[in-house]
């Protein structure tokens, strides 16, 4: 069973799919070990400790510098260890201490269609209001392993979603998060504990 680490910023919606998928048995092969959250009150935090799961905060604003706050990143990663780390809804980019040290298994869902609405700057609510503003007829979400660089790693898998006329940001995320975001992190996961992703030329191919 491998050891799996969410880390969370707020509402932790992705991580209720998440607990909700491994209550139904559809997370085969690892487990929810451990909830660290950047934001003390974080609702997310509740939903981890209604489903038993240990939690640990490590607020982003007791740390002057990303480079202290991913040192203690990494040390609550190590102490919980943390063998896949999903980024769920968490609001900061990780520096290269710790995605080189967990390199390839990290992995973050994005609530657009990479390489569309993606990059530093384009998070939660502005990724919808960017995809609506340029007027695209589909976005959607994107699972991917993390590296040094914002929504920049492999992509392991993306699903589509129609924008409908008169559709706000909110209105937007709620369609993508339902579709798209708690259906394809929990799959991501599952076929990373089970060792069905692959990476070849800094591409991952699910295998068959
Ligand atoms: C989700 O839509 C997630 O994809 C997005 O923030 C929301 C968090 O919701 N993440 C990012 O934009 C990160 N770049 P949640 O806390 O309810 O899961």
């Amino acid at each position: 069973m491998l050891n799996v680490a969410v880390l969370v910023s707020g509402g932790g919606t992705n991580l209720q799919a998440l607990i909700d998928a491994q209550e139904r048995g559809e997370i085969i092969g690892g487990k929810i070990c451990r909830v660290i959250s950047s934001k003390p009150g974080a609702y997310a935090l509740e939903r981890a400790a209604k489903a038993n799961i240990p939690t640990s905060v490590v607020d982003r604003k007791r740390y002057g510098s990303s480079y202290d706050f991913d040192d203690a990143i990494l040390f609550a990663l190590q102490n919980a260890n943390a063998d896949l780390i999903v980024l769920a809804g968490f609001m900061y980019i990780l520096g290269e201490k710790v995605t080189k040290k967990y390199e390839y298994k990290i992995i973050n869902v994005h609530p657009a269609l990479i390489p569309s609405f993606s990059g530093k700057g384009f998070y939660g609510l502005r990724v919808h209001q960017a995809a609506l503003d340029y007027g695209v007829k589909l976005t959607g979400a994107t699972v991917h392993f993390v590296n040094e660089h914002a929504d920049a790693g492999p992509i392991i898998l993306q699903k589509s979603v129609d924008i409908k006329n008169g559709d706000t940001p909110e209105i937007l995320q709620k369609r993508v998060m339902q579709q798209a975001e708690w259906v394809i992190l929990p799959k991501a996961v599952s076929l990373f504990c089970q060792d069905k992703i692959e990476i070849k030329d800094n591409k991952a191919y699910i295998k068959e």
